[in-house]
């Protein structure tokens, strides 16, 4: 066995134990954020709520342990309310219902799982505006907010369940919206140096776009290392999906921007063109989310790309592993450290987050070789 195989090996083992261990505290509950070593939890409406359950799955699908599925069934079973109560539903439909009933049903089979996920998919795709062709984001936040024509970076993540519930239904307009959404990203979210944009406001009546808007990054014209993520790894994604040529360019483009700003431990600053000074703020969600995508992309390209993109995203997730991983402190619930959700808003700034430690235990299990992987 190199050496390569041994850290990737005890990075997976101890992702296991620990999140065994976890299991006992947290349940079939929603962790978001870590604080003085213990993940907060959040309600199962957030669109955080998949990627415990999520991470669940993907070490159940390679260890075979039955309490790491009998809580994640447990976790789809507490997000039925949200489904059927409607009213609460975003465009995150897609990375809440990916990583459990799709999850569910393509380990299992669960044709309940199915259903619950072709419920979330046509919800989602009821969020397609015809004039702007985007999928609207947001619902209000406070009374009177009107968010109809805003879209974000990050839904090309919540794309795969529309791709998913063509596949399973045979129906191709889930997968023809998801194309013309990641279309309007090509078109309008993309800059031409590979950089995104994390939100943009359209005219919801006439599908004008209007103007790029301040979101989790620095400001409008800045370069929020997650929102690069989302397009990185989402962009690969419709490729995957769909063959088509332009999403693997956009996808690279996007990566090498990323890939060109990292610092030298591989792990990218919260925001690239944040002033210098707050650039030593790190957002390790971000460096293993695209680590993942890479990996995928790696898979898409082959060849030398492939063999480029395959060794920056090992690189990424073995310095994560090495000097981002909370392994030797029993009391911190989480993996990664040093993740940051909100900077604008000042919420959960350098602290572990829960799809900081997805991604990460997903990146492990590309490079490992289990799968499968919820949103392919
Ligand atoms: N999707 C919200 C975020 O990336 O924080």
């Amino acid at each position: 066995m190199g050496k390569k195989c041994i850290w990737v090996d005890e990075a997976w083992d101890k992702s296991l134990r620990k999140t065994l261990r976890n299991t006992a505290r947290i349940g079939a509950r929603f962790p978001h954020a870590s604080k003085g070593g213990v993940y907060e939890l959040a309600s199962p409406e957030w669109w955080t709520a998949g990627f415990w359950p999520g991470m669940l799955w993907q070490l159940y699908g390679a260890s075979g342990r039955e309490e790491l599925k009998a809580l994640a069934e447990e976790c789809e079973l507490a997000m039925d309310a949200v489904l059927d109560g409607f009213v609460r539903l975003d465009h995150d439909l897609g990375f809440m219902w990916t990583l459990t009933s799709v999850a569910n049903y393509k380990l299992t089979g669960n044709e309940t799982s199915r259903i619950r996920a072709m419920k979330a998919a046509n919800y989602l795709a009821g969020r397609f505006n015809l004039k702007g062709r985007y999928i609207r984001a947001w619902n209000p936040w406070h009374e009177g907010e009107r968010n109809e024509g805003v879209a974000i970076i990050d839904c090309c993540m919540n794309m795969p369940l529309l791709f998913w519930a063509s596949r399973t239904s045979g129906d191709p307009r889930y997968a023809q919206i998801a194309e013309e959404h990641m279309n309007t990203v090509l078109q309008h979210f993309i800059r031409p140096d590979g950089s995104v944009y994390h939100i943009i406001q359209f005219n919801p009546e006439t599908g004008e776009m209007l103007e790029p808007l301040g979101g989790q990054g620095y400001g409008p014209e800045s370069a929020w290392s997650r929102g690069s993520a989302w397009a990185i790894y989402g962009l690969t994604l419709a490729y995957h999906h769909t063959g088509k040529a332009e999403y693997l360019t956009a996808a690279q483009r996007t990566a090498t921007f990323f890939l060109s700003r990292l610092p030298e431990d591989q792990v990218p600053a919260w925001d690239f063109r944040a002033p210098q000074e707050l650039r030593s703020l790190r957002d390790s969600s971000a460096g293993a989310c695209a680590a993942s995508g890479l990996l995928l992309l790696a898979q898409m390209t082959g060849g030398e790309d492939g063999d480029f993109y395959r060794t920056r995203g090992e690189q990424m997730l073995k310095s994560l592993y090495e000097r981002y991983g909370a392994w030797d402190d029993p009391e911190e619930e989480g993996l990664l450290l040093h993740g940051t959700s909100n900077y604008p808003q000042g919420t959960n700034i350098d602290v572990p987050l829960i799809y900081g430690d997805f991604y990460f235990v997903e990146g492990l299990a590309r490079l490992k070789g289990y799968g499968p992987f919820y949103w392919e």
